[in-house]
């Protein structure tokens, strides 16, 4: 996690919270927090409804005063600094367009504001309505304009003014699947193209790996883990994260050994390692359901030198679709493991009731950490 503690280089960082904490009347919104953004980043803050995610995106933007603690941007503490004078660009679930004005005038308002001359807004316009595909729509309204176009506007009034940091509270949820992919590839483009620090907020765990540098995946007014996509999915450091970021098969047993653990009494699945949990202690075990192989002869050799685990059992529930087959074994021992496969062609040859072996590695097998 990165923490203040680990954050050695404070240079590096764009935005640090130093003991923020955020209570309205005794219910806490956010717990006290010590974390930062790096410089030209972007950083998800992902969580379920009420976990605090627009909490810390408006004490960023100076919209809601933190309760405990200060706030650093580019290493100055801007915790009494207004809001228009922290340099933040900011975009909106909602639009929130002025809708009295047409496209040229919403995106030339935060450069009027701060006394931009004529010629260099006509020219800084024309270039974020380029950047984001709305050349030729200077003159609608925003209520002549589609769901889509309407957030590449909200977006265009915020890179006009070339903020240091953009903040976007869920910038896509109010539009469809289809135009939400699109969008969220426009985004990351823009991230990369101007290079500035991004911070942005969804419940869409798919939409935050996709886009990320780095997650920082809320519960409850607290961190529950900020990593790289790749960290939080496949070292997931609690229960609850394996279960947010996606699919898993999580089994309850005991520590035997440095790489075993008992489940339910009688099986032992060899992990990748249970240091730091004492011998016979309760834990977790994470197994992601595409890690999990269909053995596809009797007698196959294994290929990779891991220890690997395998078990026997009759297909339940079977599903295709996105070029994956999905399908739930119950195992001898009543146990229900969840696998995805690209390859199908084991699991058509077994219809539903015949035995299947399926198989995975030690290293795949993740204890999870209290
Ligand atoms: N002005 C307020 N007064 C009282 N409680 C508030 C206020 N604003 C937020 N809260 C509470 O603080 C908690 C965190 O809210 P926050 O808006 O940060 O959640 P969120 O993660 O953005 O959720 P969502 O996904 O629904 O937008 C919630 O329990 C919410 O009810
Ligand atoms: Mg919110």
């Amino acid at each position: 996690m990165d923490t203040l503690s680990t954050s050695i280089d404070a240079g590096a960082n764009m935005i640090v919270f130093r003991g923020i904490s955020k209570s309205y009347g005794s219910s806490v919104a956010l717990h006290t927090t010590d974390f930062a953004v790096r410089k030209g980043e972007f950083l998800s803050l992902l969580g379920p409804s009420g976990s605090g995610k627009s909490t810390i995106l408006n004490i960023i933007a100076g919209a809601v005063a933190p309760s405990t603690g200060s706030i650093l941007l580019e290493g100055k503490d801007v915790s009494t600094v207004p809001p228009r004078e922290r340099g933040l660009g900011m975009v909106f679930q909602n639009y929130a367009l002025l809708p009295h004005l047409n496209v040229f005038d919403n995106v030339a308002f935060p450069l009027r504001i701060r006394g931009v001359g004529k010629s260099e807004i006509q020219q800084r316009v024309r270039n974020a309505l380029e950047r984001v595909g709305l050349t030729g729509y200077e003159n609608r309204k925003p209520r002549e304009m589609s769901g889509g176009q309407q957030q590449r506007v909200g977006i265009a009034r915020c890179i006009v003014y070339s903020p240091s940091v953009i903040l976007m509270d869920e910038p896509l949820g109010a539009l469809d699947k289809k135009l939400r992919d699109q969008l969220q590839g426009e985004i990351k483009r823009l991230h990369r193209d101007l290079g500035t620090t991004l911070v942005y907020v969804t419940h869409d765990q798919e939409e935050a790996l996709n886009l990320s540098d780095r997650v920082c995946l809320m519960n409850g007014g607290r961190i529950a883990q900020l990593g790289t996509p790749d960290e939080l999915y496949f070292e997931p450091t609690s229960e609850f994260v394996a279960d947010f970021v996606g699919e898993s098969n999580l089994f309850e047993g005991v520590v035997q050994s440095i790489d075993t653990v008992l489940i339910g009494g009688n099986w032992t699945l060899k992990v990748r390692s249970t240091a730091g949990h004492t011998m016979g202690s309760r834990v977790k075990v994470l197994v992601r359901p595409e890690k999990i192989s269909v053995v596809e002869s009797e007698g196959s050799v294994i290929e990779t030198g891991d220890a690997v685990n395998e078990c026997t059992g009759v297909i339940s529930q079977i599903s295709f679709g996105g070029g994956m087959t999905r399908f739930e074994l119950t195992t001898g021992a009543g146990a229900a493991l969840l696998v995805k496969t690209i390859s199908a062609r084991a699991v058509e040859r077994s219809p539903m009731g015949r035995p299947l072996t399926v198989r995975w590695s030690a290293r795949d097998s993740a204890v999870l950490k209290k």
